[in-house]
């Protein structure tokens, strides 16, 4: 599959088969994150994956009951392990570091057939308190991982036009 298939093809997946994971298959998504880039190469993060059915259903409910999350066999949980750097642009390198790596392993997933959803609304000193996190590393994304169990969503989305403009600001 090249990138622009995996791109267009992914949709979020709420629906999970009980199937488990083929482990070579969870390794290449995980090598998907070591691998991706990081501001001045820092790496500073840290992939916690989570198949115990007790455990994913504490973080479903952290995750504001969506239930889903639980039922997928495998959910990672994605944490930047410094939350105070911050880039010369001023935006915080954590969120975008961990965010790069969590796409890049939402790729590789839909490449493996895995179904992915990014889990944004979730509490987070729950979900630390679930996992033992140090108070100092911030939780970014939560992703179940699975085989989908619905059909592909439609996509929505707003046309080039009305989000590339070219040469200055429009
Ligand atoms: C930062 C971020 C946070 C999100 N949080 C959630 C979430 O908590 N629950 C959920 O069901 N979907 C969540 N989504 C999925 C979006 O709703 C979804 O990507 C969007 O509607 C586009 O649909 P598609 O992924 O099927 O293309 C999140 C997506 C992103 C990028």
């Amino acid at each position: 599959m090249d990138v622009f298939t995996a791109i267009s093809q992914r949709c979020s997946v709420r629906a999970y088969k009980a199937t488990d994971i083929e482990e070579d298959k969870l390794k290449k998504v995980l090598e998907a994150a070591r691998l991706s880039p990081s501001a001045s190469n820092r790496q500073d993060w840290k992939f916690i994956v989570v198949k115990n059915k007790d455990t994913k259903k504490k973080l479903a409910k952290a995750a504001f009951g969506q239930s889903f999350v639980g039922e997928a066999p495998v959910v990672i949980v994605a944490c930047g392990t410094d939350s105070k750097a911050v880039m010369g642009c001023g935006q915080s390198t954590h969120t975008v570091d961990v965010s790069i790596a969590c796409a890049f392993m939402i790729l590789q997933a839909e490449e493996l057939g895995l179904g992915t959803c990014w889990i944004g609304a979730f509490d987070e000193g729950e979900t630390k308190k679930i996992l033992s996190i140090p108070g100092n590393v911030r939780v970014v994304a939560v992703i179940p991982l699975g085989y989908p169990n619905q059909p592909p969503s439609q996509k929505f989305r707003k046309s080039l036009n009305e989000i590339v403009c070219y040469e200055k600001y429009e």
